[in-house]
């Protein structure tokens, strides 16, 4: 079981669970753990959504995103390895998706995805993104990333617009 919380911290303890689960979770060149991380959570536009256990409260998931006013921009979601499957990460976009169209009045929101990361891909088609076009070598050369959109008019009055969800919310497998 997990539970969801919505908003904006730089402490330095929550920046090392950040970089940690980072760190874990993307190759040195996808990384943001050497400084990007620590400088976009600083921003006052950035909304940063984490997943806690319930049973030990170790984070075990986290979603970055821009808020610009009409747009929501997703940069980076991550969940921890042994703990996927279980809707970690759709509860995060819900929540953060909810919050910008409720809380900021956003219409839409965008990211770009790698190609090949079926899991993700998967996941932003499940809220309802859609193919916005193609960034060829975007990563590297070679290695290309769909532009996607989410028309945010559905997630206007879901019920969990506030800024945590319930204590467990979580679904176990
Ligand atoms: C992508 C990622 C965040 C998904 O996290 P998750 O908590 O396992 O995802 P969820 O359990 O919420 O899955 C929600 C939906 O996404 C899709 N999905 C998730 N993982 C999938 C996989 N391995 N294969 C296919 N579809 C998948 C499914 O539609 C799933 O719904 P379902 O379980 O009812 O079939 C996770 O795999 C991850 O951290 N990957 C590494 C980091 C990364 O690539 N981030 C994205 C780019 S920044």
């Amino acid at each position: 079981m997990f539970h969801i919380e919505v908003g904006n911290t730089s402490s330095l303890k929550f920046l090392e669970e950040l970089i940690g689960l980072e760190r874990a979770t993307f190759k040195k060149n996808d990384s943001w753990a050497d400084g990007e991380l620590e400088q976009m959570s600083k921003k006052r536009n950035c909304i940063v959504a984490v997943a806690r256990l319930v049973a030990d409260g170790k984070l075990c998931g986290y979603v970055l995103c821009t808020s610009t006013g009409l747009n929501l921009h997703v940069s980076k979601i991550a969940v921890r390895a042994d703990c996927r499957r279980q809707g970690i990460a759709k509860g995060l976009m819900q929540a953060v998706l909810r919050m910008a169209a409720n809380q900021r009045r956003s219409s839409s929101s965008t990211l770009h995805v790698a190609l090949d990361n079926e899991p993700a891909v998967q996941l932003y088609r499940s809220l309802g993104y859609k193919e916005d076009g193609l960034l060829e070598d975007y990563y590297t050369p070679g290695r290309h990333a769909y532009k996607m959109i989410c028309d945010l008019e559905p997630y206007k009055g879901a019920s969990e617009g506030g800024l945590a969800l319930p204590a467990t919310n979580g679904r176990k497998r």
